[in-house]
């Protein structure tokens, strides 16, 4: 069992919790000046006013929290981080007029970083992984998402779920990760047509990192040029039928519905959403799908950013996540993203605290944190502050703690 005691702020977000995660007030964050956590392994067994500290957590040892702020744990809900090379030159011919599509139609793009992964090993790719988990876990994020996908074969696509299933073991005691399959990300060449490669390729393996207990979520990339909606219908039957949750890349370029049908199939979460119509967004709304946001991507692309305030205003939980990959979001730090992003996104505290932490959770299926309430789990960011909004205030310098 362990005590904090005299934390400057406990960023608590009960009231957020309580109300689902929507129709958020800045006073929803519920915070809490001189307090006190008191936690196991598996639970927090208390959290208040240090005043208030019941006596049977007094005698213990305790941290000194003075000049620190204690907030739920961050949650990265979308990250492809598993991949070999980088795509450096496609960002500069994109600076000097390139278009992203038209990059991929010659056989960049996605493409291209399947080549450099297919040419890593096992152990390249886990310990790449390694590498960049460890910086996120020094911003302070605690549970994170990573997709396959940039394999795109039968046998490339285990391996990256197998990587993922070592990740996992590694960094057991410090992170929760969260394994999604994403063969559905693009159709390889040698393919006549998406449908094609879904029967041979994405189904198939489906079952198989499934039957392997390698699969938490399926994603798809419902897009011109990508996945239809009817590749999304056979996906998505195929996951529900294996029990798997869903989550798709929605409305990214041009608005598919994707919004909507993410809404019909109870995914967890459909992400991007930069062209979703009002009719997608009062579908998200009036549904338990989370809408989540990625503003690096909208940065890095130079795209107009999704319309975050009528999302909110309709009562969408909304999340913000990092989309980490080498082409269109080559950022790993939620923070950085989320702080620049939400003045433009006009988010309030609450909004913004609840997109990294809660309703990011919600988006990976886990109802069991992003909050700091008793008999939550005890994932928990600290920060060298006095105050909460001194972390995103600092944009792009890391106040983030290792916990004691
Ligand atoms: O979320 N949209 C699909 N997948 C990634 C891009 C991947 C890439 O360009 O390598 C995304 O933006
Ligand atoms: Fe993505």
């Amino acid at each position: 069992m362990k005590v904090y005691r005299h934390l400057s702020q406990i960023v608590t977000l009960k009231s957020a919790f309580d109300k689902d995660g929507r129709h958020l007030v800045p006073t929803d964050l519920s915070l809490i000046q001189n307090g006190a956590i008191a936690f196991d392994d598996n639970k927090i067994l208390w959290v208040g006013e240090d005043q208030d500290l019941p006596h049977e957590y007094q005698a213990l040892k305790s941290f000194h929290g003075a000049g620190f702020v204690l907030t739920p744990g961050l949650v990265d809900s979308h990250t492809h981080l598993v991949f070999a090379g980088n795509r450096a030159r496609e960002y500069s011919d994109r600076l000097n007029g390139a278009d992203y599509q038209a990059i991929a139609q010659k056989g960049g793009g996605i493409l291209h970083t399947m080549t450099k992964t297919l040419a890593a090993s096992e152990e390249e790719l886990f310990v790449l992984g390694v590498e960049r988990l460890e910086r996120m876990l020094s911003y302070g994020i605690k549970t994170i998402e990573l997709k396959s996908g940039y394999a795109l074969t039968r046998e490339g696509e285990l391996r990256l779920l197998q990587v993922a299933a070592r990740l996992k073991k590694h960094f057991i005691k410090k992170l929760t990760l969260v394994s999604t399959y994403m063969g559905a990300h693009a159709v390889p060449a040698s393919y006549k047509s998406s449908e094609d490669f879904v029967t041979q390729v994405v189904l198939p393996t489906m079952q198989e990192g499934h039957a392997q207990g390698l699969i938490d979520c399926v994603d798809v990339f419902h897009e011109q040029g990508y996945f239809s909606t009817q590749d999304v219908e056979r996906i998505f039957a195929t996951a529900h039928s294996l029990g798997l949750a869903l989550k798709i890349h929605a409305d990214e370029f041009q608005d598919n519905h994707g919004a909507a049908l993410a809404a019909t199939h109870g995914a967890l979460s459909a992400d991007h959403l930069l062209k979703t119509s009002t009719a997608g967004i009062s579908a998200l709304a009036q549904s338990p799908t989370v809408a989540t946001l990625l503003p690096g991507t909208a940065f890095f692309l130079g795209k107009e950013l999704p319309r975050a305030r009528a999302m909110l205003d309709a009562g969408c939980k909304v999340a913000i996540a990092s989309d980490y990959n080498p082409g269109s979001s080559h950022v790993d730090n939620l923070l950085l993203v989320a702080s620049i992003a939400a003045p433009s996104l006009k988010l309030n505290q609450a909004e913004l605290w609840s997109a990294m932490t809660l309703n990011a959770a919600a988006a990976l299926g886990l109802k069991d944190r992003g909050a700091l309430a008793k008999g939550l789990v005890p994932s928990f960011s600290l920060f060298k502050a006095n105050d909460l909004s001194e972390i995103t205030y600092n944009w792009g310098v890391s106040l983030s703690q290792p916990l004691p």
